[in-house]
């Protein structure tokens, strides 16, 4: 697909969705007066997060005292299905991250309710409620599809019938999605951030993700070397952060 016609494709996608019309005039400020932000700090960022920089089972067994093996043994049929599913849709997103981490994370924090920002296939989402599951919880997930796909079927793709019950998806902008995901439960024993890579867009979302998690609940970022936002957000509230590098990108983690 050429630039033009994602462009168009998302224009028009947004056009069809009033419920989205307050990103799109989020997205076009921007695009335009707003160009750097996406880069902003991310030369200190990345030198900062390569010093301190863990492997996922280092962070795991450090942070949480638990071994890695037994999650890919107990669920390798669950996953290799949703390997299945993924070569299947016909809408191309984005592949798996670091599932352990997310999955080790609730079962440290006995997690109950668990909020995460970005879907897609819905990988984070089926690592979030293998755990979940077991204690009948709920993951509260904020997803606005890739518009220049049509994609909104398919978001959550590789999440199995029977995990569903427990999983709320709310398909806007985190602006509007989180304000309702905070109204339904107001309290979180694990967050993980996978939407909006902005410096500004994660400003506003870390603090009022950070606001609503338990003490003693787990917080992750992906993706933390885009720009400087997770570092600067944890420097300004003296967060003693972990990060994790899993295929040539960082994620952060610490626990409130
Ligand atoms: C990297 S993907 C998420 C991957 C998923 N967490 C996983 O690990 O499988 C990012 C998702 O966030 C969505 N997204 C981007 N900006 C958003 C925003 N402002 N609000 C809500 N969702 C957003 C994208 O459409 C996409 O579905």
């Amino acid at each position: 697909m050429s630039e033009i016609t994602r462009v168009l494709k998302t224009f028009i996608g947004y056009l069809k969705r009033p419920d989205l019309y307050p990103e799109l005039g989020r997205k076009i400020i921007k695009n335009t007066v707003n160009r750097g932000n996406a880069f902003k700090g991310k030369e200190k960022t990345n030198s900062w997060a390569a010093e301190r920089a863990v492997s996922q089972k280092q962070a795991i067994s450090t942070l949480f005292g638990l071994e890695t093996g037994h999650f890919r043994n107990e669920y390798q049929d669950v996953l290799s299905n949703a390997a299945q599913r993924e070569k299947e849709c016909p809408v191309k997103m984005g592949g798996p991250g670091a599932l352990e981490l997310i999955y080790y994370a609730c079962e440290f924090a006995n997690a109950q309710q668990v909020v995460e920002t970005g879907v897609a296939y819905g990988w984070s989402s089926l690592a979030s409620l293998l755990s979940l599951a077991k204690r009948n919880g709920t993951l509260y997930s904020s997803d606005m599809p890739y518009l220049a796909q049509d994609g909104d079927q398919y978001v959550g793709y590789v999440v199995p019938e029977n995990l569903r019950s427990h999983w709320k998806l709310f398909r806007f902008a985190d602006k509007e999605s989180l304000p309702k995901i905070f109204s339904e439960n107001a309290v979180f024993d694990v967050l993980h951030y996978d939407s909006d890579k902005s410096y500004n867009g994660r400003v506003w979302a870390y603090g009022e993700l950070y606001k609503h998690l338990k003490k003693g609940g787990v917080f992750i970022s992906d993706d933390i070397g885009d720009n400087s936002a997770y570092q600067d957000f944890c420097e300004k509230n003296n967060i003693e952060t972990t990060v994790v590098e899993y295929e040539g990108k960082y994620i952060g983690v610490f626990i409130k």
